[in-house]
């Protein structure tokens, strides 16, 4: 292992091969830019942000054994060897025989949801994905978030906010009754809480809970490499072991697993179910082939099989995962050294801005997170994502804005692809801002489409 000034140092555990040259505008042009895009980052053109940190989905940075990878793709239509690949990769790592590779994580849910769950049904979560809640909504269900409460406190450094509330799950599966409950879910790491990690002692009380009633569980395996890193620094008796071997500890306790590749599978587009049961699998099957194609390519190409099963080879390696938290770590760290209020610790995969405490001049009305998006945008040329009021959308029985608890700016790294350089200039950037916060104003809608409107919105400032 290296000695201490050399892990403090973080150095990349990678050279770079190829290079993506990227533009940098003037502070003139972004603010003309922004204006244009009616104050909203996601109608920027992608080639007139600096530093994107919109998602770190879809946005890693393949290696060239990937992209050699994709050389031996077999694009036969079925029983490709890239599936085959996949296929004993997956059983490897997660310990499920049986696999159905989907274009990306949402299509997963959409096939397990639609063999499993039925109308008027309840499913419970640590907390659900925005993609996940609309899935279970879309079939008819309830989704119910059911994390611990330190979930919900910013300032409350615990290691494993991601985990579930036993205690509130079984109550909830009492006054429902297991029958209303087809399954469970625990998103690891819980992306929607601020990318913190469940413990393995937690995955095992909700297997325990579960079995007591005859409920299976399903783990949303977006960002599983990231928590197995997180176990095995934080959690008691767990740092001897190999990263390996606490995932498939933590797959044990589960009977199946939702997976969106385009994180922790170190690919751009890719998804796949996992199934531990064979008589779900072939109930499954028959969605997969109607939504995603036969059921050895799920709508990849075998070229995208064959750079998933690469990914996931990759991903569980300690001096890569050590870099990747690292990196995390360094920005949350700059920030707090400046007294930048952000939510502690900081997650797996992103950072994010407590913006309650960063502008607690502008009500919730005027979109807080979202002005400091903007804000950062025009100051560096950096996107991140606005995860407050706007996001949330409007209360149907009210009509009024639907307030969240808290009011978040996220800046999700991409896997490989930005360096410690990129970060430093992130930090400097809202550190600046930080200091000049009581100039930062609010925005007001003068387009507010019905649904999913920060995507579309368009705002002037107030
Ligand atoms: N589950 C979690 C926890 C996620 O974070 C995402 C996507 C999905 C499921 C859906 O996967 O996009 O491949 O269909 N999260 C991205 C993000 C979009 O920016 O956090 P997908």
């Amino acid at each position: 292992m290296s000695d201490a000034w050399e892990e403090e140092l973080l150095a990349e555990p990678y050279r770079i091969k190829v290079i993506e040259p990227v533009r940098r505008t003037t502070r003139q042009e972004r603010e003309e830019l922004i204006r244009r895009a009616g104050y909203n980052p996601f109608r920027l053109p992608a080639e007139a942000v600096y530093i994107d940190l919109l998602t770190d989905s879809g946005t890693s940075a393949m290696s060239d054994r990937q992209w050699a990878g994709l050389m031996i793709g077999d694009e036969s239509y079925a029983g490709s060897r890239n599936f085959y690949h996949l296929q004993a990769t997956v059983e490897r790592i997660f310990g499920f025989p049986h696999v159905i590779p989907t274009h990306q994580g949402r299509a997963a849910e959409n096939v397990l949801f639609t063999t499993l769950l039925k109308e008027g049904q309840v499913v419970p979560n640590n907390m659900h994905f925005d993609t996940t809640k609309a899935h279970v909504l879309h079939k008819g269900g309830r989704p119910v978030d059911c994390p611990v409460t330190a979930a919900y406190d910013p300032t409350q450094p615990e290691p494993f906010k991601g985990n579930v509330d036993l205690g509130k799950l079984e109550e909830l599966i009492r006054t429902e009754g297991p029958a209303k409950i087809p399954f469970l879910m625990v998103t690891a790491t819980c992306n929607s809480g601020g990318g913190q990690p469940v413990s393995l002692a937690n995955l095992r009380g909700v297997k325990e809970v579960a079995s007591r009633y005859g409920i299976p569980v399903f783990i949303d395996a977006c960002r599983f490499a990231e928590n197995a890193y997180f176990i095995k620094q934080r959690e008691p008796g767990q740092a001897g072991r190999s990263l390996g071997e606490i995932a498939r500890e933590m797959f044990s306790y589960a009977d199946g697993c939702t997976m969106s590749a385009k994180k922790d599978a170190l690919v751009n587009i890719g998804g796949f179910l996992a199934l531990r049961d064979e008589q779900l699998y072939r109930e499954a099957s028959v969605w997969a082939v109607l939504f995603e194609g036969f059921p050895t390519y799920g709508g990849l190409a075998g070229r995208d099989l064959e750079a998933m099963a690469r990914g996931l080879e990759e991903v569980l390696d300690e001096s890569y995962l050590a870099h990747r938290i690292g990196q995390v770590e360094y920005l949350a760290r700059r920030l707090l050294q400046a007294g930048v209020p952000i939510v502690e610790p900081p997650g797996g995969h992103a950072v994010y801005v407590d913006v309650r405490r960063f502008l607690p001049h502008l009500p919730q009305g005027q979109f807080p997170a979202w002005a400091l998006s903007v804000a950062l945008y025009v100051e560096a040329g950096v996107r991140s994502v606005e995860v407050g009021t706007v996001l949330a959308g409007r209360d149907p029985a009210t009509g009024d804005h639907d307030y969240p608890r808290l009011e978040l700016l996220r800046l999700a790294i991409p896997r490989r692809v930005y360096t410690q350089t990129h970060l430093e200039l992130v930090a400097r950037a809202i550190i600046r801002l930080y200091g000049q916060r009581d100039r930062i104003k609010g925005f007001r809608f003068t387009f507010e489409p019905p649904v999913l409107r920060h995507f579309t919105a368009r705002f002037e400032p107030v």
